[in-house]
């Protein structure tokens, strides 16, 4: 081990893809002596690990760009200042014309090359930037050994996206779709459980689209997110397993009857429909229309009545009708969400959908999204209070923020709070549920937790 000799602070935006890049941009850099620490002000590497889907997300980097480089010079220009993620991959030399005090740029496939940039930077080497696209070198070239941080974890199964639904950015931040070989996620699975993982998140842009090499032991076809999760659900000591984000049409049978099958694979799942009119979904090239979606949801229903389901929206796509929101509210009705995202629609230059045609005014936009929040808002407060009475296993992830209360999350990923002690944090405990919010639910120890492991 190598002492911590150095701060680094990664100040993440974004996805839950960034959120394991910046996990992993730790492990790369623990071996150089960099430890982490909450503030930019004593650091000596700041990274902004950034996120380019909306307008607005690339706009703070720029803003969040300018404060640090006021620190950068008070620190007599010791600070490095890193862009790495996907407002680097789509703007890496804008970000080095506006912005000089920025010392290294990275696109989320060259974290592995972190080291090698930083002793470039350092050598006054002109090279602030790599953004090349190789996605399997970096997995390759990443630690096994990870650091954890509690009872859950993301674990990223497969990256990049190639369905070009016509406001997104990720296809070209991204880059293509590709999936790790399950070897190496088993290797990385069973790690995080040795150091006390109970939970974890398998994670991909469009995760339902893994199509892994399949292990040396089976060296057959490639296998599919139900073939790898039952995979995982044989190791001991992981209790929980979920996977996030996925897409409708990738929704296959085999998957959807992992719910049924693998009591292991928690009942939630984050499926985004963006909208529910046809001829918005087509024009977003989305591949499935509403009732296939509604169709998909009936199923996992009838395999795990209690399935809780979440979505992604956005209102004012261009050309989008009061009629054709009028059908993605009626589609929420019909779904009845657990918990969702909305947004209004940002126009993305270089997507298909910026050079179309009626784009929508921005009155309307806000006036859809306030409706369609509001119907959002109250069937989630209404989810989260049809748990009250029931006792549900929680597992515990720390300390919650009231005095003497301990924060966990139901099987249906509700952030939930008790009363109890630390010594509970990495456990699975029943708590009978008293108190329910738009946010959160509460309730009280059903019984004695589990013997220390
Ligand atoms: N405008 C608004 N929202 C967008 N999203 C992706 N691209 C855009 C855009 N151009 C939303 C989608 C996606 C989520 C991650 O972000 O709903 O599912
Ligand atoms: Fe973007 Fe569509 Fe790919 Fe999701 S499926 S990352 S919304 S292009």
């Amino acid at each position: 081990m190598t002492a911590a000799t150095k701060r680094l602070f990664i100040k993440t935006y974004g996805c839950q893809m960034n959120v394991y890049d910046s996990e992993r941009m730790k492990d790369v850099l623990a071996p150089l002596g960099y430890s982490s620490t909450d503030t930019p002000e004593d650091a000596d590497l700041v990274l902004l690990n950034t996120c380019h889907i909306r307008e607005k997300a690339t706009e703070k980097v720029f803003s969040e760009l300018g404060q640090l480089k006021r620190l950068k010079q008070a620190s007599g220009g010791k600070m490095l200042l890193g862009v790495t993620g996907c407002v680097a991959q789509a703007e890496g030399e804008e970000i080095m014309r506006r912005q000089p005090a920025v010392d290294l740029v990275l696109g989320p496939q060259a974290y592995h090359k972190l080291p090698e940039l930083i002793a470039r930077v350092h050598r006054a080497a002109n090279e602030r930037l790599e953004t090349e696209f190789e996605v399997e070198e970096k997995f390759d070239a990443l630690p096994i050994d990870r650091q954890v941080d509690g009872p859950a974890a993301f674990l990223s199964v497969q990256e990049g996206c190639d369905k070009f639904c016509s406001f997104c950015v990720v296809p070209y931040t991204r880059g293509a779709e590709f999936s790790r070989d399950v070897d190496t996620i088993v290797a990385e699975a069973r790690g995080l459980v040795r150091k006390g993982v109970r939970e974890i998140n398998l994670l991909g842009q469009n995760v339902n689209a893994f199509h892994g090499r399949a292990p040396a032991l089976d060296a057959g076809e490639d296998w599919s997110l139900g073939k790898l999760i039952r995979h995982l659900a044989k190791i001991d000591g992981l209790d929980r397993i979920r996977f996030t984000t996925s897409h409708p049409r990738d929704m296959d049978d085999d998957l959807i009857e992992a719910f049924g099958d693998t009591e292991k694979l928690m009942p939630y799942l984050h499926l985004p429909v963006q909208a529910g009119s046809d001829a918005v979904l087509k024009a977003m090239n989305r591949g499935h229309t509403a009732e296939r979606y509604v169709k998909i949801i009936e199923r996992l229903r009838e395999i795990r009545p209690d399935m809780a389901i979440t979505s992604d929206f956005i209102v004012g796509f261009p050309g989008e009708r009061d009629q054709d929101f009028e059908d993605t509210m009626s589609l929420v009705e019909t779904i009845d969400y657990a918990a969702a995202y909305s947004f209004k629609y940002s126009r993305r230059p270089g997507t298909p959908a910026a050079d179309m045609f009626s784009q929508v005014p921005e009155e309307v936009m806000n006036e859809r999204l306030q409706r369609l929040q509001a119907l959002l808002r109250e069937q989630q407060t209404r989810f989260n209070a049809s748990q009250i009475g029931k006792t549900l296993p929680v597992l515990v992830t720390g300390t919650a923020r009231n005095e003497g209360q301990m924060a966990g999350r139901t099987p249906y990923l509700q952030a939930t709070h008790f009363s109890g002690d630390e010594s509970l944090v990495g456990q699975i405990v029943d708590v009978t549920m008293t108190t329910a919010s738009l946010n959160s639910v509460g309730g009280e120890l059903a019984n004695q937790p589990e013997p220390v492991r």
